[in-house]
């Protein structure tokens, strides 16, 4: 495998593929010099100036791109190019164009793919599927309530595309697995007074309508100074069915269980990359076309407030 990023979660993948038989980390790339060579450290691999020259000069298997938000584009069509698979952590892009283009070209190259929707291999979140298909909901809320994390790029719209894409996309797309098709009705947000125009919004709220006929919102913000409350719930009927990434709760009044989440989510993506890149039946959860309907679902969320025609336009 070769890796193009080399910062948390980058390294957070290292600890899981250490544990997969047969896998070897042989090259990296990160403008981060430092942080390049602390991973080159970790791993045994061999660094580079960039994803080209990286790709010119290794034989690689497979690629994972463990990028910021705005950086996303050139590796992946650099990977498709050379006909590698690769991994790539949501969201896909700070943009809904970017993605719809290496959407198309992982179809024509018919390459194994997979995207960081980990919470897809939560063992309660499986439960949590049992659960609702038996007992649909009506109504659905989501939360992320939260700090802003301690990335520099994060709080800069044009390199995270704000929160709704960057973070809480984890619950658009739970919503979207565990409810069926969604569309966005209406989206709004609000920035800090004082806050300069590249900063991202630090409130938005969403509303959904599901084709099922249930409807739903996500609620997001980065205003405060602690991890809050991120999940989310599921009205069914007599039952409420609440998701976190730790927890699953399941209240009905009268009896009420929590069920604590089992084994690492992402040990389990990555063994399902691993098999998929093996030519194994691939078992992949969230392949790049399965994560782009979530994606623009959540562009379309933040596109009602960043005034963007279809897309969240932050390019340039
Ligand atoms: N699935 C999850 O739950 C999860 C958790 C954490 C982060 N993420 C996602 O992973 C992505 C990266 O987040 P992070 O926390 O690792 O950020 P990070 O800032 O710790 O690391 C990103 C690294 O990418 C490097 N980089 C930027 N442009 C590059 C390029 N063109 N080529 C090579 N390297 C480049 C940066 O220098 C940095 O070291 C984000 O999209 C984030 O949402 C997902």
């Amino acid at each position: 495998m070769g890796f193009v990023g080399a910062g948390y979660v980058a390294v957070r993948h290292v600890e899981s593929l250490a544990r997969l038989d047969g896998v070897r980390i042989t090259a990296v790339t990160d403008p981060r010099v430092e942080r390049m060579e602390r991973f080159a450290r970790l791993t045994g691999a061999r660094s580079y100036a960039g994803h080209e020259d990286m790709l010119d000069h290794e034989r690689l298997d497979a690629v994972y791109i463990c990028v910021p938000p705005g950086a996303h584009g050139a590796p992946e069509r650099t990977a498709i190019e050379r006909g590698l698979p690769f991994f790539v952590e949501k969201p896909l892009a700070c943009d809904v164009t970017t993605a719809e283009g290496i959407a198309e070209l992982v179809r024509d190259a018919a390459l194994p793919t997979a995207t960081g929707y980990h919470w897809r291999y939560l063992d309660t979140v499986e439960r949590a599927a049992e659960l609702l298909a038996d007992n649909p909901p009506l109504l659905v809320l989501g939360f992320w309530l939260d700090r802003p994390p301690g990335t520099d790029w994060w709080l800069r719209q044009d390199q995270s595309g704000g929160q709704l894409v960057e973070q809480a996309t984890h619950l658009f797309d739970l919503a979207r697995l565990l409810v069926g098709d969604l569309e966005v009705l209406h989206a709004d947000a609000a920035r800090l007074p004082g806050a300069d125009g590249g900063e991202i919004h630090r409130a938005a709220m969403s509303s959904l309508r599901f084709a099922s006929g249930a409807i739903g919102s996500i609620a997001a913000t980065c205003v405060l100074s602690h991890g809050y409350r991120m999940g989310i719930e599921f009205f069914c009927s007599g039952r409420t069915v609440t998701l976190s990434e730790r927890e699953l709760l399941v209240d009905e009044g009268v009896r009420r269980w929590v069920t604590t989440a089992q084994g690492d989510p992402f040990l389990r993506e990555d063994a399902d990359f691993v098999d998929a890149v093996r030519g194994g039946p691939s078992q992949v959860r969230a392949p790049y076309a399965e994560a782009l309907r979530t994606h623009r679902i959540a562009c379309a969320a933040a596109a009602a407030y960043t005034g963007a025609k279809g897309e969240v336009s932050v390019r340039g």
